[in-house]
């Protein structure tokens, strides 16, 4: 695989997790603003973040004539479902949601970072752009209650496989 097609693949995965991000937010607030109100403004402030994440990798595809993962509808059905029902379980399960999906997706920028420092400066720019918001979304959650214990330890582990799995298919297709 050549220098352009493994970034293209960062761009593309980026894109996906972005668009998957929107649908957990997405239905975590139609349903926080029923039962959880308190947790909406910081929802709202984080899905906006994530829209334009969503749009700084979609011109970014768009530069470049690459195309976006095939399975994205895939990532908004699977946002949608996490973010349902971690809605529906309550702010924690909320919280743990946002810090299990912030962590491995943290871990991914790093290894993208030091990938694209090396091969592509713009690319690079582009992830760089998106880190410190992912960083204050899991710092947010690990501070509301979504910080690993034995009481969420199911939704950590179940939301962390889903969230590698994602991204190791979208690297593949
Ligand atoms: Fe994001
Ligand atoms: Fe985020």
């Amino acid at each position: 695989m050549s220098i352009q097609q493994e970034v293209e693949r960062i761009l593309r995965v980026n894109h996906a997790g972005e668009r998957g991000a929107i649908s957990i937010y997405t239905l975590q607030i139609a349903i926080s603003k029923h039962l959880w109100p308190s947790c909406v403004p910081a929802l709202k402030e984080m899905l906006t973040h994530e829209q334009s994440h969503y749009l700084i990798f979609d011109s970014a595809l768009r530069t470049r004539g690459a195309r976006s993962c095939y399975a994205l509808s895939l990532w908004s059905l699977g946002g949608a479902t996490l973010g349902a029902i971690t809605g529906l379980l309550g702010p924690k399960a909320i919280w743990s949601c946002t810090a299990a999906v912030e962590s491995t997706v943290y871990k991914h920028l790093q290894e993208q970072i030091t990938f694209l420092e090396q091969h592509d400066k713009d690319a690079l720019l582009a992830v760089q752009a998106i880190e410190a918001d992912e960083k204050s979304h899991l710092h947010h959650a690990l501070n509301s209650g979504g910080a690993p214990a034995r009481e969420n330890k199911i939704i950590w582990v179940i939301v962390s496989l889903c969230t590698s799995l994602a991204i190791w298919l979208s690297y593949r297709i």
